[in-house]
């Protein structure tokens, strides 16, 4: 097993990854240094997930996407998406949609419900969202962005933040407009993806626009995009000067990467892996907190899907692990399966990435 060790940055280079890297950003009434945040990720950040992530450190993990249409607003799904969670402080519902008003009336019933802060997504790259133009494809219509944005934060007396994309496509990158917009129209937060609508998730997140979006508003700005470990989060937060960050697909089967983020940019030190223990229990915590959410059938799964995110982190024979575990049909099986599991780990060398 190779790893660079739990050592001091310093001894590493001499590079102090804690210069300018902390900042404080408020919330409504909520605080905080350099927030380390998982992404919204439909179909995986449910309340489960949020929660064991919110314990291995981030900050605060929004809700998953629920969508504003009236139809679909009340779907058993949607409905519990935006189920209040007493322990988790900020409360954050994300709404997508396209039509002022709805929005507005979506933003009112999640905080009728118990959401302390509204995110509107205009990030999310699909052309419809649940069959309406809705997500990223907005950006095209700089006054539409305005007419959302307005409506949401005068039906709602909690903070409102915006998540979005760096612009339509690359030769229309017009995250820094949209963002004085965001400003003007009273939006608390902005969460930037380092891509165009048009760049889906091809190549790599650009943070020149994340940069020039934070020298251009004055309500914090949380960078995200491809931020993969300790040093690339160093890394983005000294390129962007952002106030925090938003880590999405490099959480999946690894929640403990929040603690590693906060500890490196707090110190300089890189904490430990999981220990294979620590990986087994984890696994059964996700995976029967799904069963418990979802029930049987969809429970044991969408716990196929995580359990398969943590083989290929963290096991050698990732493709045996997976095999031998969508077999498995009951949530008891599934269990015992976990019961008696030994993650056997890779090179774990890329959990902390390149000193700059
Ligand atoms: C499976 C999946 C589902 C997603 N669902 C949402 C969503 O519901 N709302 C949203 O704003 N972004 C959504 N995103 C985008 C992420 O929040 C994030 O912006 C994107 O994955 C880039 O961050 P990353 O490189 O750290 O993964 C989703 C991404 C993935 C991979």
């Amino acid at each position: 097993m190779r790893f660079p060790a739990f050592m001091h940055v310093d001894d590493l280079n001499n590079n102090d990854p804690t210069i300018d890297a902390q900042s404080s950003m408020r919330l409504g009434s909520w605080q905080f240094e350099t927030p380390v945040i998982l992404a919204p990720m439909a179909g995986v950040s449910d309340r489960v997930f949020r929660a064991l992530c919110r314990a291995e450190g981030a900050d605060y993990a929004p809700s998953e996407m629920t969508s504003s249409d009236p139809v679909l607003r009340n779907t058993p799904q949607t409905r519990q998406r935006r189920l209040a969670e007493a322990d988790a402080k900020p409360f954050i519902v994300q709404i997508a949609g396209a039509e002022p008003a709805e929005m507005a009336d979506a933003a009112r019933e999640a905080v009728d419900e118990g959401a302390d802060v509204i995110d509107i997504n205009m990030g999310c790259p699909a052309k419809r969202v649940c069959n309406r133009l809705a997500g990223s494809a907005l950006l095209r219509d700089e006054a539409l962005v305005a007419r959302i944005l307005a409506a949401v934060v005068s039906a709602v007396a909690v903070p409102v933040t915006l998540k979005t994309r760096t612009g339509w496509d690359p030769a229309n990158r017009n995250a820094v407009r949209v963002a004085r917009l965001a400003e003007d129209l009273g939006i608390s937060a902005l969460t930037l993806h380092g891509r165009t609508r048009a760049c889906a998730y091809q190549g790599m997140a650009e943070y020149e626009t994340i940069a020039a979006v934070k020298t251009a508003v004055a309500i914090p700005v949380i960078a995200n995009g491809d931020i993969t470990d300790p040093c690339k989060a160093r890394d983005v937060l000294a390129q962007t000067r952002a106030d925090g960050l938003m880590v999405g697909r490099a959480a999946q089967g690894d929640p403990w990467i929040f603690g590693r983020i906060k500890a490196y940019l707090a110190t300089g030190i890189h904490l430990p892996p999981p220990t294979p223990d620590t990986v087994q229990r984890m696994l059964l915590a996700h995976v029967s907190g799904l069963h418990d959410l979802y029930g049987e059938f969809l429970g044991t799964r969408i716990a196929r899907k995580h359990a398969g995110w943590y083989f290929l982190r963290w096991d050698r024979e990732a493709i045996q692990r997976r095999a031998e575990f969508n077999r498995l049909e009951s949530a008891t099986a599934q269990l015992r399966y976990l019961e008696h599991y030994t993650a056997h780990f890779n090179d774990l060398s890329n959990l902390y990435g390149e000193a700059a």
